[in-house]
């Protein structure tokens, strides 16, 4: 065993960060992809972001959504991230719990991110999850149940912290359409 870690911290110190995992880099990207497949629109990715699929999982993120540093995708099944999600830095979206609790089997569920979902840094995002359309995930978040759409959830367990009105700001303020506008059109993504 010793000479086994003496082998893993020798090659680290190499650099060679594929050392204990295959992750290979695409990009911002950090991939490890055991027979799924990952579909991404025209998404911002800031370096890295690691995505890891298991055989038949599907991963996909839609048009104009942004996933910042660190953050990490683990999908056995399904995660679907929709368009115009902000899904802030060092946050774990899972659909799968990998290790069965005593002597049962490993549960995986599919998980999705309806549009324009902003999940707040640090959050983790469990198996089985729906984030309806427009909500929001306070920061340090354990989602473990569906969040209704437009909606602030926050805590862990996330429970609704307070309801969000769609086109709030919209009197009395200056108002820039959003994506849930219908007047909104989106800029092309640089
Ligand atoms: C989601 C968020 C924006 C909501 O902010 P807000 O609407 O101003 O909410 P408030 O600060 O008024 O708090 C409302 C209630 O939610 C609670 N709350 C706020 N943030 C919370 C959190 N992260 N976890 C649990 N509860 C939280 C507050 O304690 C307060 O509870 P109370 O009404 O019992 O006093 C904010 O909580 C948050 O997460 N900010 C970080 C965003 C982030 O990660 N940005 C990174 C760049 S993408």
């Amino acid at each position: 065993m010793l000479q086994e870690y003496r082998r893993v911290r020798e090659r680290l110190e190499r650099g060679d960060r594929t050392a204990t995992f295959p992750w290979k880099t695409i990009g911002p990207l950090r991939v490890l992809d055991q027979g799924g497949t990952i579909l991404l629109g025209d998404v911002k990715l800031f370096d890295p972001v690691r995505i890891r699929v298991g055989p038949g999982g599907h991963v996909e993120v839609g048009d104009y959504s942004v996933i910042n540093l660190r953050t990490e995708i683990h999908c056995k099944k399904r995660v679907v991230i929709g368009r115009f999600c902000l899904v802030s830095w060092d946050i774990m979206i899972m659909d799968t719990d990998y290790h069965g609790v005593g002597a049962n089997p490993p549960v995986s569920q599919p998980v999705t991110l309806k549009d324009g979902v902003w999940v707040g840094n640090g959050a983790i995002i469990t198996k089985g999850v729906t984030v309806g359309r427009g909500a929001v995930v306070a920061a340090g978040s354990v989602v473990v149940k569906d969040v209704r759409p437009f909606t602030v959830v926050g805590g862990n367990p996330a429970k609704i912290i307070r309801e969000i009105e769609p086109f709030e700001g919209r009197h009395g303020q200056r108002y820039e359409p959003k994506w849930y506008d219908p007047s909104f059109t989106p800029m092309p993504l640089p």
